[in-house]
């Protein structure tokens, strides 16, 4: 493991295996101190953040490194008077590794070509793997395994759920599902061309709630409507009211089934209240992973 860029990288034996790494560490409450000493991490932020820049910092200072958080207005690159590829190279002279969130997916993979250093998606505007990784940890912990699993997604498909598709298409043993309107699932797919992707959607993305799925669903997620430096699309919005994640929605679904947010929400509108911070929600284990899921990434490639 070179870069943590993408689900899509990897094999489901490589993403089993950090996930079980990270439940271990995470129970047994093993540290290893001692394994990012001297290191230097560089925690660049082109887009606001709350969690991934708090559990990084912290992952990287549980582990005995030292970290730096760069806003991207700190720095020349935003004001054009600096070009990525010194940028980049500048961040390898100072730094073991360094964690990007950035307004383009192509700023990541233009920067793995001139990094020295290992390289880590903290989101793009394409995919935010860290927030699946966490994720998927959630629903182990809670189910015990990821096999035979109904997961759902609900509402806009955002970097988050492109992420979750891609784990998905590893066959880890869960089925997924998402329901969003077809304005959401049109941009989406303009928005991935791009990227060259190759994934089966045919099979996944529904227009309309399948009372069927619905009601053998272990998990439901969903997503803001307004994502980082995305366009209000007036259209998407109205149609995206019949996929919002309500107290009848869960009622439908497996009495144990869990709801989950990347965070962060904007209650009353994606999701009502009552979900959010209902008996069964689980949005706090998850963002409590993100650290746990990213300490193993950190140790695997730092
Ligand atoms: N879920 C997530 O990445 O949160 P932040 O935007 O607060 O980092
Ligand atoms: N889809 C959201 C995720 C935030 C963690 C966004 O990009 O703003």
């Amino acid at each position: 493991m070179k870069n943590f860029i993408d689900i899509k990288d990897f094999t489901a034996e490589e993403i089993n295996a950090l996930l079980n790494s990270a439940i271990e560490k995470k129970n047994h409450n093993l540290s290893s101190k001692e394994i990012l000493s001297g290191k230097n991490l560089i925690l660049f932020f082109e887009k606001n953040s709350t969690r991934t820049r708090l559990s990084f910092d912290l992952a990287v200072k549980q582990l005995g490194g030292s970290s730096i958080i760069l806003n991207g207005s700190d720095i020349h690159l935003s004001s054009g008077k600096e070009s990525l590829s010194d940028t980049i190279k500048t961040f390898s002279l100072y730094s073991d590794g360094v964690v990007m969130r950035v307004n383009k997916h192509q700023t990541i993979l233009d920067t793995i070509e001139v990094s020295s250093v290992p390289i880590i998606n903290g989101l793009s505007n394409l995919s935010h793997p860290c927030q699946c990784m966490a994720g998927l940890m959630t629903i182990i912990e809670e189910k015990g395994s990821l096999e035979n699993l109904n997961i759902t997604w609900f509402g806009p498909i955002t970097n988050v759920a492109h992420s979750w598709i891609e784990a998905y298409s590893k066959n880890l043993g869960f089925k997924f599902s998402i329901f969003s309107p077809d304005r959401s699932r049109d941009l989406y797919l303009s928005k991935i061309t791009k990227y060259k992707e190759n994934l089966n959607l045919e099979s996944i993305i529904h227009n309309q709630i399948d009372d069927e799925i619905l009601s053998t669903a272990d998990v439901i997620m969903t997503d803001t409507w307004q994502s980082m430096g995305e366009e209000t699309d007036e259209q998407v919005i109205r149609e995206l009211h019949d996929f919002r994640v309500t107290k009848t929605l869960m009622n439908m679904a497996k009495k144990d089934c869990i709801f989950m947010h990347c965070l962060p929400a904007n209650r009353g509108q994606e999701v009502e209240e009552t979900v959010i911070d209902g008996a069964n929600s689980r949005i706090w284990e998850e963002a409590s992973n993100r650290l746990h899921v990213q300490k193993q990434i950190l140790r695997i490639l730092i």
